[in-house]
Protein backbone atom coordinates (compact mmCIF):
# COMPACT_ATOMS: atom_id res chain seq x y z
CA UNK A 1 0.00 0.00 0.00
CA UNK A 2 1.44 3.34 -0.89
CA UNK A 3 2.79 5.44 2.10
CA UNK A 4 0.01 8.66 3.53
CA UNK A 5 1.95 11.61 3.11
CA UNK A 6 1.14 15.49 3.19
CA UNK A 7 2.04 17.78 0.24
CA UNK A 8 2.13 21.23 0.08
CA UNK A 9 -0.25 22.77 -2.94
CA UNK A 10 -0.39 25.94 -4.04
CA UNK A 11 -3.27 27.86 -6.17
CA UNK A 12 -1.17 30.74 -7.63
CA UNK A 13 -2.26 34.07 -7.85
CA UNK A 14 -3.49 34.32 -11.36
CA UNK A 15 -6.20 31.89 -10.43
CA UNK A 16 -6.89 32.68 -6.88
CA UNK A 17 -7.65 36.14 -8.17
CA UNK A 18 -10.97 34.81 -8.93
CA UNK A 19 -13.24 32.72 -6.72
CA UNK A 20 -15.34 30.24 -9.08
CA UNK A 21 -12.40 28.43 -10.38
CA UNK A 22 -11.01 28.01 -6.79
CA UNK A 23 -14.16 26.31 -5.53
CA UNK A 24 -14.43 24.04 -8.60
CA UNK A 25 -10.94 23.44 -7.99
CA UNK A 26 -11.12 22.71 -4.27
CA UNK A 27 -14.13 20.35 -5.56
CA UNK A 28 -11.93 18.44 -8.16
CA UNK A 29 -8.99 17.99 -5.61
CA UNK A 30 -11.08 16.20 -2.88
CA UNK A 31 -13.25 14.29 -5.31
CA UNK A 32 -9.75 12.79 -6.25
CA UNK A 33 -9.01 10.98 -2.79
CA UNK A 34 -6.80 13.61 -0.94
CA UNK A 35 -7.70 15.42 2.03
CA UNK A 36 -7.36 19.08 2.79
CA UNK A 37 -6.33 19.28 6.28
CA UNK A 38 -4.99 22.81 6.61
CA UNK A 39 -5.72 26.20 4.15
CA UNK A 40 -4.69 29.72 3.80
CA UNK A 41 -5.19 32.69 2.23
CA UNK A 42 -1.51 34.35 1.45
CA UNK A 43 -0.16 37.29 0.20
CA UNK A 44 3.46 37.05 0.30
CA UNK A 45 6.52 39.79 0.62
CA UNK A 46 9.55 39.43 -2.20
CA UNK A 47 11.34 37.92 0.66
CA UNK A 48 9.09 35.03 1.68
CA UNK A 49 9.27 34.22 -2.27
CA UNK A 50 12.70 34.22 -2.59
CA UNK A 51 13.02 32.18 0.37
CA UNK A 52 10.42 29.45 -1.13
CA UNK A 53 11.86 29.19 -3.92
CA UNK A 54 15.42 29.79 -2.89
CA UNK A 55 16.57 26.49 -4.47
CA UNK A 56 16.16 28.30 -7.94
CA UNK A 57 17.98 31.27 -7.04
CA UNK A 58 20.13 32.66 -10.30
CA UNK A 59 18.37 30.59 -12.93
CA UNK A 60 16.79 32.55 -15.55
CA UNK A 61 13.25 32.42 -14.40
CA UNK A 62 14.09 32.92 -10.98
CA UNK A 63 12.78 37.00 -11.49
CA UNK A 64 9.72 35.73 -12.99
CA UNK A 65 9.00 33.49 -10.43
CA UNK A 66 9.53 35.51 -7.67
CA UNK A 67 7.30 38.57 -9.33
CA UNK A 68 4.43 36.60 -9.61
CA UNK A 69 4.46 34.51 -6.55
CA UNK A 70 4.53 38.48 -4.86
CA UNK A 71 1.79 39.76 -7.32
CA UNK A 72 -1.23 39.20 -5.25
CA UNK A 73 -3.11 36.65 -2.33
CA UNK A 74 -3.13 33.06 -3.33
CA UNK A 75 -4.29 29.83 -1.89
CA UNK A 76 -1.74 27.31 0.26
CA UNK A 77 -3.22 23.99 0.74
CA UNK A 78 -1.47 21.18 2.92
CA UNK A 79 -3.16 18.27 1.02
CA UNK A 80 -2.84 14.28 3.02
CA UNK A 81 -3.90 10.84 1.35
CA UNK A 82 -1.48 8.22 -0.20
CA UNK A 83 1.15 9.04 -2.54
CA UNK A 84 0.00 12.65 -1.35
CA UNK A 85 2.91 14.08 -3.01
CA UNK A 86 2.77 12.36 -6.42
CA UNK A 87 -0.61 12.68 -6.67
CA UNK A 88 -0.88 16.13 -6.23
CA UNK A 89 1.75 17.16 -9.02
CA UNK A 90 -0.31 14.04 -11.31
CA UNK A 91 -3.21 16.18 -10.83
CA UNK A 92 -1.66 19.20 -11.72
CA UNK A 93 0.11 18.01 -14.54
CA UNK A 94 3.49 19.37 -16.21
CA UNK A 95 5.61 22.53 -15.06
CA UNK A 96 4.83 23.67 -18.74
CA UNK A 97 1.10 24.61 -19.61
CA UNK A 98 1.83 24.12 -22.85
CA UNK A 99 2.96 20.30 -22.12
CA UNK A 100 -0.22 19.52 -20.34
CA UNK A 101 -2.51 21.57 -22.96
CA UNK A 102 -0.90 18.82 -25.61
CA UNK A 103 -0.22 15.85 -23.45
CA UNK A 104 -2.60 15.85 -20.48
CA UNK A 105 -5.37 18.43 -21.11
CA UNK A 106 -7.33 16.98 -18.18
CA UNK A 107 -4.82 18.18 -15.70
CA UNK A 108 -5.28 21.35 -13.76
CA UNK A 109 -2.14 23.50 -15.43
CA UNK A 110 -3.66 23.01 -18.45
CA UNK A 111 -6.79 24.12 -17.89
CA UNK A 112 -6.28 27.07 -15.34
CA UNK A 113 -2.60 27.60 -16.90
CA UNK A 114 -1.64 30.75 -18.61
CA UNK A 115 2.16 30.82 -19.26
CA UNK A 116 5.51 29.10 -17.85
CA UNK A 117 5.36 31.45 -15.24
CA UNK A 118 1.66 31.60 -14.31
CA UNK A 119 1.34 28.10 -14.38
CA UNK A 120 -1.40 28.05 -12.07
CA UNK A 121 0.06 25.78 -9.65
CA UNK A 122 2.76 24.54 -7.09
CA UNK A 123 3.60 20.78 -5.69
CA UNK A 124 6.23 19.68 -3.52
CA UNK A 125 8.62 17.47 -4.85
CA UNK A 126 9.70 15.64 -2.22
CA UNK A 127 9.08 14.74 1.15
CA UNK A 128 11.92 17.10 2.44
CA UNK A 129 10.10 19.55 0.35
CA UNK A 130 6.80 19.02 1.64
CA UNK A 131 8.03 19.32 5.40
CA UNK A 132 10.29 22.34 4.54
CA UNK A 133 7.75 24.15 2.53
CA UNK A 134 4.56 23.01 4.78
CA UNK A 135 6.86 24.66 7.92
CA UNK A 136 7.19 27.93 6.20
CA UNK A 137 3.76 28.24 4.86
CA UNK A 138 2.11 27.20 8.31
CA UNK A 139 4.71 28.64 10.26
CA UNK A 140 6.73 26.03 12.16
CA UNK A 141 4.41 23.07 11.39
CA UNK A 142 5.68 19.98 12.17
CA UNK A 143 4.75 17.47 9.92
CA UNK A 144 6.45 14.68 11.42
CA UNK A 145 4.73 15.30 14.97
CA UNK A 146 1.63 15.82 13.02
CA UNK A 147 1.89 12.43 11.00
CA UNK A 148 2.72 10.41 14.13
CA UNK A 149 -0.08 11.48 15.54
CA UNK A 150 -1.98 10.10 13.10
CA UNK A 151 -0.16 6.74 12.99
CA UNK A 152 0.89 7.16 9.57
CA UNK A 153 5.05 7.48 7.46
CA UNK A 154 6.15 10.69 5.62
CA UNK A 155 8.29 8.90 3.20
S1 LIG B 1 9.96 21.03 -9.96
O1 LIG B 1 8.70 21.14 -9.24
O2 LIG B 1 11.08 21.52 -9.15
O3 LIG B 1 10.17 19.68 -10.50
O4 LIG B 1 9.74 21.94 -11.22
P1 LIG B 1 10.78 22.60 -12.17
O5 LIG B 1 10.38 22.29 -13.55
O6 LIG B 1 12.18 22.25 -11.76
O7 LIG B 1 10.53 24.14 -11.87
C1 LIG B 1 10.76 24.68 -10.60
C2 LIG B 1 9.98 25.95 -10.44
O8 LIG B 1 10.43 26.90 -11.38
C3 LIG B 1 9.37 27.30 -12.25
N1 LIG B 1 9.84 27.38 -13.64
C4 LIG B 1 9.61 28.42 -14.44
N2 LIG B 1 8.97 29.58 -14.25
C5 LIG B 1 8.92 30.44 -15.30
N3 LIG B 1 9.46 30.21 -16.51
C6 LIG B 1 10.11 29.04 -16.75
N4 LIG B 1 10.65 28.82 -17.95
C7 LIG B 1 10.23 28.08 -15.69
N5 LIG B 1 10.78 26.86 -15.57
C8 LIG B 1 10.55 26.44 -14.31
C9 LIG B 1 8.32 26.24 -12.14
O9 LIG B 1 7.05 26.80 -12.38
C10 LIG B 1 8.49 25.73 -10.72
O10 LIG B 1 7.74 26.45 -9.76
P2 LIG B 1 6.33 25.90 -9.29
O11 LIG B 1 5.90 26.88 -8.25
O12 LIG B 1 6.56 24.54 -8.75
O13 LIG B 1 5.44 25.92 -10.50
Amino acid sequence: MSPTQLTLGIIKPSVAATQAPVQEILKTIKASGLEIVRSKRIFWKAADAEQFYAEHAGRFYFPRLVQHATSGPFVALALHGPDAIKHWRSLIGPTHVYKGQWNNPETLRARYGLSDTRNGFHGSDSPESARKELAQIFEGWDVDWWMEQQGKEQG
